[in-house]
């Protein structure tokens, strides 16, 4: 596993000096879920699969920009699902983008999962690594080394409130329950980056990130393998709660093709009380 990690340190400072280089137009293709795909998206991806050909351990790939599973070598142990770049339209206006990493080990759902980690481009590089029975551990990259900064661990509540989607598609429980928090006094921190938004939250002590169910996107936006699940197993890890809209804990998810979405909600234990309060779930999950 610590080869793993070490091949994702070395493929982050890569992407940040691609992303820092290289030319931001499109590509002349989409990715699976129809999305057009930018150069730094096809080159993100090329830069992880190319790092992870010789690592005997690594069974198969699948990525966000790849329709299916790429196998590598067939002993090994571990699928490692990414998101290359994520948040990547975001580069032309200068704001932080990310790389998400969920390692699975055997049929790719929820309870599989390993370890997850993603890495932060933003005026520094920053890398968070999550594995079981520890707290997500946060380095920090300087001249190309990644030192250790300390562990991750949310407070019970916390004051910021992100939330996806456009408003005119949430539902009115969604509405009432977000204008709610605001209210009580939360703030908005929403870049429209996953991974710097959920980042944010985890740093600056809590709060809630919501990816609802929309009239436009009713399974959500967020992708289950590469996005919702390495980020649901490093909110519990950090002491938090990660739950889809029927109060389900994320980690439970099993998707039925690699690209599915769900609902998604990450957060303090406080906010995510108080959100099956408001969606009137089963606290039980
Ligand atoms: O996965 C794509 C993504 O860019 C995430 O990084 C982000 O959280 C979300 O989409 C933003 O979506 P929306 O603009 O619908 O809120």
């Amino acid at each position: 596993m610590l080869t793993i990690f070490e091949t994702i340190k070395k493929v982050a400072i890569k992407i940040d000096h691609a992303i820092k280089t290289e030319d931001l137009g499109y590509s002349d293709s989409e990715n699976s879920s129809g999305e057009d795909q930018l150069k730094l998206d096809v080159k993100s991806d090329y830069i992880i699969e190319e790092a992870f050909r010789d690592i005997s351990i690594v069974k198969s790939l699948v990525s966000e920009e790849k329709e299916g599973e790429l196998q590598l070598h067939q002993e090994g142990k571990y699928t490692i699902c990414y998101d290359p770049l994520d948040g990547s339209s975001l580069v032309d206006v200068n704001l932080s983008v990310g790389s998400i990493f969920g390692i699975y080990e055997g049929e790719l759902k929820g309870e599989n999962l390993v370890a997850s980690a993603y890495v932060v481009y933003g005026p520094r590089i920053e890398l968070v690594i999550a594995t079981h029975n520890k707290k997500p551990q946060h380095y920090r990259a300087q001249n190309g080394l990644f030192n250790f900064i300390g562990e991750i661990t949310l407070n019970h509540k916390g004051k910021l409130n992100a939330s996806g989607g456009t408003q005119q598609h949430w539902s009115a429980v969604h509405k009432t329950f977000i204008d709610g928090l605001f209210a009580s006094g939360y703030r908005l921190r929403y870049s429209g980056g996953m991974v710097p938004d959920l980042h944010q939250i985890l740093l600056k002590g809590g709060g809630l990130f919501s990816y609802p169910a929309t009239t436009d996107k009713p399974e959500g936006k967020l992708r289950q393998l590469f996005e919702v699940i390495p980020f649901a197993f490093i909110y519990e890890q950090a002491g938090g709660e990660a739950i889809d809209a029927n109060g389900e804990r994320l980690m439970r998810l099993i998707p039925a093709h690699p690209h599915d979405t769900s609902p998604c909600f990450f957060g303090s234990k406080s906010e995510i009380e108080a959100l099956k309060t408001a969606y009137a779930l089963n606290t039980q999950s």
